[in-house]
């Protein structure tokens, strides 16, 4: 569980107003560090997309994925180039429109290719382009049905019985096939990511052609509360660099190894902090109104995550919950005109509660372990601008990102 020192985030509220979204560098340095032994460390950059997060990954030496032209753009801004050859960002999709095709022409990026027709796509205009194939292994796993990428129910990927075809199709074009990826899905666990370590070697074999890396994907998991255990990283490593000799030596050279992690990177070094703004009872909760929605912070309505929350009081308020039963357990819900915006529920979208410290009126709340997928999936509904971003960094905290306001949602549409 990642501890935040609420002195900072009052200062940063007492500023900028709430909701706000804050990040500690120093716990994603810290998350890079346990994966240091993979050859390439490349951040998924949906789980948390703003460029100054991104540009401490490159400095840290991280490499980046990108799934959109707005991905690749950050990624250009952060200071990411192939110019170098480096491969420093790969565009992994399932399809591709023609500004991407551009983008990743004119910047020499990579595609990871998820279906036959992106192939098509690209051989057509680039035929001698840089390749990876992104293989569906026949089976997935995730936190959520929502978040498991492999298998039969699953658009990602070549599957299996595709394969032979999509490998003939790159060498008789003439593309230059880098490797082969495989993300079995999001928030998965140590049983199915070793899985799908002996699915790579077999899917190597089976495509019959010689590459230069290998991608494990990302998936790793990140602990929520204090029943999840850490996954093992070395373990994980050595696994996966095992799985890499034995291809090696069935290729007679050797590769790279990559990992692709999203949430392992960020997840426990963001949280969102709200204001209370109303207490109220029914017959069966004792809800606390916060100003985030799920808007801000979306998993907890999309998949029933649970996110930890605390109160910070501040010393001022006075106005306490009058709770009805059980003084100590609260759902805690936001503003939107939609009763699916709870952040304590479960993934049937049954309201939960959580044990909260007297929390009042005026009292900041603290949402924990959001620095993945919390920003990144934020959206204007009921027109509600985006919050802000910080970062702390060496004991300062910096905006990273302002607040959005009225008037940027409204430009748009003085057309
Ligand atoms: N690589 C690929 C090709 C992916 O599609 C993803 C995630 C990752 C890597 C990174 O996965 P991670 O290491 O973060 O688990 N919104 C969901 C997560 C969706 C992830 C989609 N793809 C959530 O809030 O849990």
């Amino acid at each position: 569980m990642t501890i935040f020192n609420p002195n900072t985030l009052v200062e940063i509220t007492q500023q900028f107003g709430t909701p706000a979204w804050v990040y500690d560098a120093a716990i994603i340095r810290h998350q890079i560090r346990q994966l240091r032994d993979f050859d390439v460390i490349r951040f998924a950059q949906k789980a948390c997309s703003n460029t100054h997060i991104l540009r401490l990954m490159r400095e840290e030496g991280v490499m980046v994925d990108a799934v959109s032209a707005g991905e690749i753009e950050r990624s250009l801004a952060a200071g990411y180039s192939n110019s170098d050859n480096s491969e420093s960002i790969v565009f992994t999709a399932d399809l591709i429109d023609r500004e991407t095709i551009e983008l990743v022409i004119q910047h020499d990026i990579p595609v990871n290719i998820g279906s036959m027709d992106m192939l098509h796509r690209i051989a057509e205009v680039a035929p001698h382009h840089p390749v990876w194939i992104r293989v569906n292994p026949g089976f997935g796993h995730g936190h959520s049905e929502k978040t498991n990428t492999g298998g039969p129910n699953s658009k990602h990927g070549i599957s299996l019985e595709d394969l032979p075809q999509t490998v003939a199709l790159i060498q008789q074009y003439g593309l230059d096939l880098i490797g082969i990826h495989m993300h079995i899905g999001s928030g998965s666990d140590f049983v199915h990511l070793s899985q799908a370590c002996q699915a790579m070697v077999e899917v190597v074999k089976l495509a019959n052609v010689d590459i230069r890396a290998i991608s494990t994907g990302g998936g790793l998991p990140a602990p929520y509360t204090e029943n999840d255990v850490e996954l093992d990283t070395n373990s994980f490593f050595r696994l996966w660099d095992e799985a890499r000799k034995e291809i090696e030596n069935h290729l007679g050279h050797v590769i790279k190894l990559e990992v692709e992690p999203g949430r392992f990177l960020v997840a426990n070094a963001g949280v969102l902090v709200a204001e209370i703004h109303c207490l109220k009872s029914t017959q069966q909760h004792n809800f606390i109104l916060v100003d985030a929605g799920f808007n801000d912070l979306l998993r907890p309505s999309m998949y029933g995550s649970y996110h930890k929350i605390e109160v910070i009081h501040q010393a001022t308020n006075q106005r306490q919950a009058s709770p009805l039963f059980d003084p100590l357990e609260y759902a805690v819900a936001g503003p939107l005109c939609e009763s699916g915006d709870v952040f304590t529920q479960d993934a049937s979208g049954v309201i939960c509660h959580q044990i909260l410290n007297n929390p009042r009126v005026g009292d900041l709340l603290v949402f924990n372990d959001v620095g993945a997928y919390g920003a990144s999936m934020s959206s204007n509904y009921n027109s509600r601008p985006l919050a802000p971003e910080f970062l702390i960094d060496g004991g300062h905290h910096r905006l990273i990102r302002k607040r959005q306001n009225i008037s940027d949602l409204l430009a748009l549409e003085s057309v």
